[in-house]
């Protein structure tokens, strides 16, 4: 049982005084919050709608679950941006694009705010943990209601009790060190069949360009038994997909940790005794794990996706660039050499295995000759997808203070690595034309309903002819048109 389902306590909102122990304190919050959406409902006529809007990784997509959870609990309705009376926006940090779009959508809400009166705007996640955009957004949106951080997620409903009540704008953002309950809280999943589940938090690589380790704080990792049980949990509800989530998840275990002290130790379970652990549920179908570091992955991870049909045939494993001089300079631990031997040990233990990767042009210091290295190393490993990226300076990292690459420069060497990408991918990903493979559907397609979308155990995306029914469930359809990064298929029975 979860600690926070509300309703295993009375009515806590007729308390004096809110409870000091943390997750009943929010419970009591979130019975306040009932109490002040009723009156509301009754004075206007109808709901309170809420947005939240997700920028960033899986991480945040997570914790944007939870946000979501407390605000159905509260009593809000769900609804889109445009119609929404509570907007959350769940930032992101790790590259300057990602705080631009926060601040045109802020610029777009202030007319928006005037003109309804229940409007309340929320910022969270990884912006909101650095001091200097947290100034900026003091000074320039005013208008901003509440603002908390990657470490109090869990008091959302607190945060939204004070601003109603005390009519002012509430800033509550914690430090690292601080317990954040984000396991106990209800969650509103996108899919019924499908779910992350966090394995670790923070990171403490502290690669020279990322701002990370800065905003997510230092490597914890929860206990297999927390893990094993939230996942056993997920399945009674019907989840057949799990999606194990970390900054690295190479390096879980051993140590487990709530954000201050160490819970338990057991050097001897790490994560590809997780993963097999995970593969054992009955009622799991698939296994996916999100991000893994080159410099981590073990040989006993590849023999474990080897031996576990469970474990999907996908590996995400970021390069960040083909030159030994740039990795180091990343401070990734690891050589163009290493990693090649790496993605040679995967494909000859696992020879179907699709695999995907990040790369950045621009580091500072970047010649020619390194980039030239990093085209090389895309055209040697044959990725199946690249997510391209343009160095972004970040205040406060290392690299921020080294010589600069010109920017058009820069712009030139990602143009072409694109084009070398797409080419690539293209190649790689049309292997599968014409065969029969297992689809998980997903979604109706966005562009046509008489279509659906889903995916190969390898994440290949895949649409073919499908309704509504066959969402969550798994069928073999046969793969007939290659697009580029995904298949048109058909139906192919059993
Ligand atoms: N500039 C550009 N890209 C970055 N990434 C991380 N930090 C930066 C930065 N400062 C990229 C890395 C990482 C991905 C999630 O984002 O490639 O793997
Ligand atoms: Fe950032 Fe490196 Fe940690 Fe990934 S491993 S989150 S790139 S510091």
């Amino acid at each position: 049982m979860k600690p926070f389902d509300i309703n295993n306590y009375g009515n806590l909102s007729e308390l004096a005084y809110p409870p000091t122990d943390e997750p009943l304190r929010q419970i009591y919050f979130i019975s306040r919050l009932q109490g002040i959406l009723a009156k509301k409902r009754e004075k206007l006529g109808r709901n309170i709608r809420f947005s939240v809007v997700t920028f960033g990784c899986q991480m945040n997509a997570h914790d944007s679950e939870k946000l979501e959870g407390i605000l159905l609990e509260a009593g809000f309705e769900p609804s889109d941006e445009e119609n929404a009376d509570v907007i959350i926006y769940n930032t992101c940090t790790v590259r300057e694009n990602a705080n631009q779009k926060l601040y045109g959508h802020l610029g777009q809400l202030k007319a928006r705010k005037k003109s309804n009166p229940e409007m309340l705007i929320g910022l969270c996640g990884c912006m909101m943990q650095q001091e200097d955009i947290l100034d900026y957004i003091k000074e320039k949106f005013r208008f901003v209601d509440i603002v908390f951080g990657t470490f109090n997620v869990f008091m959302l409903a607190e945060l939204l009790c004070r601003r109603y009540e005390e009519n002012k704008q509430v800033i509550e953002v914690l430090r690292e060190g601080t317990r954040s309950y984000e396991n106990d809280l209800p969650e509103n999943r996108k899919y019924s069949f499908k779910s992350g589940v966090n394995i670790m938090y923070g990171c403490n690589n502290f690669c020279t360009y990322c701002i990370v380790p800065y905003v997510r704080g230092r490597e914890r990792s929860r206990t297999p038994e927390d893990i094993l049980d939230d996942i056993k949990r997920l399945v009674k509800d019907g989840v057949t997909e799990i999606m194990l989530l970390g900054q690295n998840v190479n390096s879980y275990g051993k140590k487990y940790m709530d954000e201050s002290s160490i819970v338990a130790e057991n050097p001897d379970y790490d994560f590809p005794t997780l993963l097999t652990d995970v593969c054992k549920i009955d009622g799991i179908r698939r296994v996916r794990f999100m991000t893994s570091h080159p410099k981590d992955l073990s040989d006993k991870l590849i023999e474990v996706i080897r031996d576990n049909p469970k474990v999907c045939r996908h590996m995400h494993l970021p390069v960040q660039a083909g030159s030994t001089r740039v990795l180091q300079a990343m401070n990734r631990h690891y050589t163009r050499e290493r990693y090649l031997e790496i993605i040679d040990k995967l494909r000859k233990e696992v020879p179907d295995i699709s695999i995907t990767t990040d790369i950045m042009v621009g580091f500072p210091g970047e010649t020619e000759e390194d980039f030239l290295e990093t085209v090389d190393l895309v055209e040697k490993v044959g990725y199946d997808q690249v997510f391209t990226f343009i160095y972004s300076i970040r205040s406060g990292t290392p690299a921020a203070d080294m010589e600069q690459v010109p920017e058009d420069i820069v712009k030139d060497r990602f143009d072409r690595l694109l084009k070398v990408v797409s080419e690539n991918a293209r190649e790689r990903v049309g292997r599968f034309k014409g065969t029969v493979n297992e689809v998980l559907v997903e979604d109706i397609d966005s562009h046509d309903d008489t279509m659906v979308t889903g995916r190969m155990n390898n994440n290949t995306i895949v649409h073919f002819k499908g309704c509504a029914e066959m969402i969550g469930s798994y069928v073999n359809v046969k793969l007939t048109e290659e697009k580029g990064f995904y298949y048109i298929g058909e139906l192919a029975g059993e």
